[in-house]
């Protein structure tokens, strides 16, 4: 096995550096399909969209009066790639902007709704324009169940048990309200988020206090004319066992789902730049990004305890790259690149995800425009598909498809602060019209990584794929050359005798079907 400790990194640059010596990767992968039970749940491929910079205005609405080409306000061009994306669930209003928001500011006629300054992200001056009407009309438009999160850090119990009746309920006060704002029949909204970041942005508590407010607050949110709400407690970020500890032992009966944070953020003082890096931080990125199985691990093991029969849900509702916000965009609006690095991050993140979908009920990538990790980028009239978006299209077809259980044999590297990469991540899944897919990740810069795939009783007679990569890791899609980092078709796979060989591309991400 070849390892790579810093020094060892530098003298393997220079071997590949000469030609005769480069070598190819060699990996196995073994599919255990009669072993596969859990489903993917659909969820696990949420988005999240926030009150945050361009995410919202500009990124996903400009209202009716715009130039740019809109469906009641909506940008066409957003609607139109989103909706090729499968969206099973869209979470909104934030994020930190959720504990600061007050839902009657965004119902009524938009001309009159109050204005307030967006204090998290950048003192922005926030019109109120797209509210709870847009929002849920929103997410019928793209077909997805929508994710809300109600305000625990500065809200009122009352606030929020009006907010669940306005949407929820056929008749009452609220629901009076809703209709004569032009919404006559309730929206089905089965999410409902009490609080987000309770420990911090969301009112910097202890989690015995908010234990005790996530019963209290809970208990009012009610089940109006058949809408069942699944209720989501604040949870923790990344290392913090304690907090899911609390939650889990004190948080009573109400909790339907318990959140997690994850973001592949090293050092929150210097977090770096999103194009501009080098072989060793790119390792390195990998490094913390699939450091999220253990963490994930650890709470699950928590949750285990307290909770065997796993009826409460692990929902990972933040997660995702953060970098440095481009040179020249507004300070606090997060607005960042995304390259061939981030699609590995989207890649290695689901395939973790798949392994865990027992409890992991849900995810929600941060953010689904202009924010963080984004499915897009817009500036006024272009957008820009990122290479994240090019793998949530790639991976939609696991989307509620049985996970098949497999075994890699590759070779691995130590990287800068002593964490593990390997060379090949994979996931598996069967869906409903027993198509087999396999997703591959080629982590490797510089060598072809050749896998033998042992199919086991997966049987088929054809094999397509799709593969992502591009010249550098670095590359990326911009408003002037929007195709450089774009999916092609793949055919480097073939069948033989059970067998499936496959020629991995260095940096690559592949999904094939095996019919
Ligand atoms: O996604 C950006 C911010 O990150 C969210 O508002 C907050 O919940 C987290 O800290």
């Amino acid at each position: 096995m070849r390892t790579y400790t810093m020094k060892m990194g530098v003298l393997a640059l220079m071997l590949a550096a000469l030609p005769g010596l480069r070598a190819q990767e060699k990996a196995t992968v073994t599919l255990h399909a009669n072993q596969g039970k859990d489903t993917i749940s659909k969820h696990i491929y949420g988005q999240f969209a926030e009150h945050l910079g361009t995410c919202i205005y500009g990124g996903l609405w400009v209202g009716e009066d715009s130039d740019i080409p809109n469906t009641r306000g909506y940008r066409n061009d957003v609607l139109g790639a989103l909706k090729e994306l499968d969206i099973p669930n869209l979470r909104w209003p934030g994020g930190c902007f959720a504990d600061e928001y007050h839902w009657m500011d965004g119902i009524g006629p938009r001309d009159q709704r109050p204005r307030m300054v967006n204090n998290n992200w950048g003192g922005t001056v926030e019109d109120n324009s797209f509210g709870t009407h847009e929002f849920l009309d929103l997410c019928e438009l793209l077909g997805c169940e929508p994710y809300v999160s109600g305000n625990v850090g500065s809200g009122t119990v009352e606030e929020m048990a009006k907010w669940v009746a306005y949407m929820t309920a056929e008749d009452g006060p609220m629901a009076k309200l809703r209709k004569q704002n032009g919404r006559e029949k309730p929206w089905k909204v089965k999410y409902f988020g009490v609080g987000n970041e309770s420990w911090g942005c969301g009112g910097s508590m202890r989690p015995e206090f908010y234990a005790d407010l996530f019963r209290r607050y809970s208990t009012y949110c009610r089940d109006y004319s058949g809408n069942r709400l699944f209720k989501i407690a604040s949870g923790a970020s990344d290392y913090d066992y304690n907090w899911t500890e609390v939650l889990m032992k004190n948080g009573g009966g109400n909790m339907n789902g318990l959140s997690l944070h994850y973001y592949t953020v090293m050092d929150w003082n210097e977090k770096g730049s999103a194009t501009r890096f080098n072989d060793d931080d790119y390792y390195r990125t990998l490094g913390k990004c699939l450091e999220i199985e253990q963490v994930i691990q650890r709470h699950i093991a928590i949750m285990d305890k307290y909770d065997p029969e796993r009826k409460v849900a692990l929902m990972v509702d933040e997660w995702g790259t953060w970098w440095d916000q481009e040179p020249g965009t507004i300070p606090g609006h997060l607005f960042q690149q995304n390259t061939l690095r981030d699609a590995m991050v989207a890649a290695l993140t689901l395939n973790v995800f798949h392994k865990y979908t027992g409890r992991i009920q849900m995810a929600n990538i941060a953010q689904i425009a202009n924010v963080l990790q984004s499915m897009i980028l817009t500036k006024d009239d272009k957008m820009v598909l990122t290479p994240t978006y090019h793998v949530f299209h790639m991976y939609k077809v696991h989307q509620d498809a049985v996970c098949i259980p497999l075994d890699i044999r590759c070779e691995r590297r130590v990287v800068r602060d002593d964490r593990i990469v390997p060379t090949l991540s994979a996931t598996a899944s069967r869906d409903g019209e027993g198509v087999v897919h396999i997703s591959l990740a080629n982590i490797d810069l510089e060598h072809t990584c050749d896998v033998d795939i042992d199919l086991g009783d997966v049987t088929g007679k054809s094999v397509t794929g799709t593969i992502l990569t591009a010249a550098g890791i670095a590359d990326h899609n911009s408003f002037e050359q929007p195709d450089v980092v774009k999916p092609e078709a793949f055919g480097g796979a073939r069948l033989a005798k059970g067998m499936l060989k496959v020629s991995l591309p260095a940096k690559s991400i592949v999904t094939l079907s095996i019919r």
